[in-house]
């Protein structure tokens, strides 16, 4: 039987690739827009758009009667990191709302997107795991990054007890198709434009997003109610994969690292540029990023593996599909063509 799915914000990246995967195995998807949204990418996929907010429970539970799964890709993540507390509490009320109008509507299962920062990163070189419990008080503090995303789903896993079924996904960075408002994409589309000028070095854990999109349709079916599925790929130094995408473009490196302090005084300031005039586009390099990179490390998706068919696929091949998308889409130069070597 034809699963019955809606995604709300399936007008943003990480709601375009899990649309595409429900289409491919034959679901029929609704999709949420709200006033103001770039419905290109869901309109070229032929998916009826409904409109409804997440600050709406009534509206977004009228636009959710009659689906069986809910797939939740629109928690907020903060712009800025300044203004932490409203940003947090906006996050969860989001979060709850979700829930509530599900319950309302009666909908079977939540999908509900959430991210790797909700695990805390163990001391010792091993893996972090779902059973690494939350991240370390003083990160909660500092970071609205991580507050914001503990908060969010902490919320909506217990707002779900009263129903219905909610599983967690964390994944790491998704890099991949769609993802037009240059999120994670930076690391690719700064590069290329020159854009890029400073970075900190950490470790990072990327995945495609296609193998995310895809883990979270099988969520959908065999996930564990008020399960959490870490979704990670490869884990690699910043400056290793800058200099890596920097090859796959065929582009010089002139990226100039910074040292963590410089780098939370950088991100502040582009924030600020950012804040003051929006069409200057977002942050180059954000606090959220930064802190990401900062405290990120090793994580273990084996629980996905084992229990969704979770397969990621080599870093390489996520970033030069990647790398394809911003191309075809004139967010970068075409390749150059290959110099024609002279036979002598
Ligand atoms: N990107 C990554 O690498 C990554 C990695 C791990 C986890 N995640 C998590 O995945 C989720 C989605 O991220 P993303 O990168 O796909 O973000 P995105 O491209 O910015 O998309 C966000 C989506 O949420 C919608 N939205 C925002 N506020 C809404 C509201 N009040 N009511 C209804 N819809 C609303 C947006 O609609 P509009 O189009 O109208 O703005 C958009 O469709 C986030 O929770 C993020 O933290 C992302």
């Amino acid at each position: 039987m034809t699963l019955k799915a809606m995604v709300i914000g399936g007008t943003g990246f990480l709601g375009l690739n899990i649309m595409e995967a429900l289409l491919q195995d034959g679901a029929s998807v609704t999709c949420t827009r709200r006033r103001g949204s770039n419905t290109i990418f869901a309109r070229r996929m032929g998916v009826p758009l409904v409109e409804a907010d997440l600050t709406d429970e009534a509206a977004l539970a009228d636009a959710m009667r009659g689906r069986e799964m809910v797939f939740m890709a629109a928690t907020p993540y903060p712009r800025f990191s300044s203004g932490a507390r409203e940003q947090i509490e906006h996050a969860v009320r989001m979060a709850v709302t979700c829930v509530r109008a599900a319950r309302r509507a009666r909908v079977n299962r939540v999908v509900f997107t959430s991210s790797v920062a909700t695990v805390a990163q163990p001391e010792q070189d091993t893996p972090a795991t779902e059973d690494a419990g939350p991240p370390r008080p003083e990160l909660l503090a500092a970071s609205p990054y991580f507050a914001m995303k503990h908060a969010a789903e902490t919320a909506a896993l217990a707002e779900a007890r009263q129903g219905p079924d909610l599983v967690v996904l964390n994944p790491t960075g998704c890099v991949g198709p769609y993802d037009y408002r240059v999120g994670t994409g930076i690391l690719i589309v700064g590069i290329a434009t020159g854009r890029m000028s400073h970075y900190v070095d950490g470790w990072v854990d990327l995945a495609d997003v296609r193998d995310v999109a895809r883990a979270h349709v099988s969520a959908a079916f065999r996930g564990q109610a008020g399960g959490r599925y870490i979704l990670s790929g490869e884990t690699v130094r910043v400056g290793v994969l800058l200099r890596d995408i920097a090859r796959r473009l065929d582009t010089p490196f002139h990226c100039q690292e910074l040292s963590p302090a410089e780098a939370i005084a950088f991100a502040d300031r582009e924030e600020e540029r950012s804040r003051r005039d929006p069409r200057s586009g977002r942050a180059l390099l954000s606090r959220a990023l930064v802190d990401i990179l900062l405290e990120g490390g090793r994580v273990d998706s084996a629980r996905a593996r084992a229990g969704l068919g979770f397969h990621p696929r080599p870093l390489g091949e996520a970033l030069d599909n990647a790398i394809n998308w911003y191309r075809r889409n004139g967010f970068l130069r075409p390749a150059a063509p290959a110099t024609a070597t002279m036979a002598s």
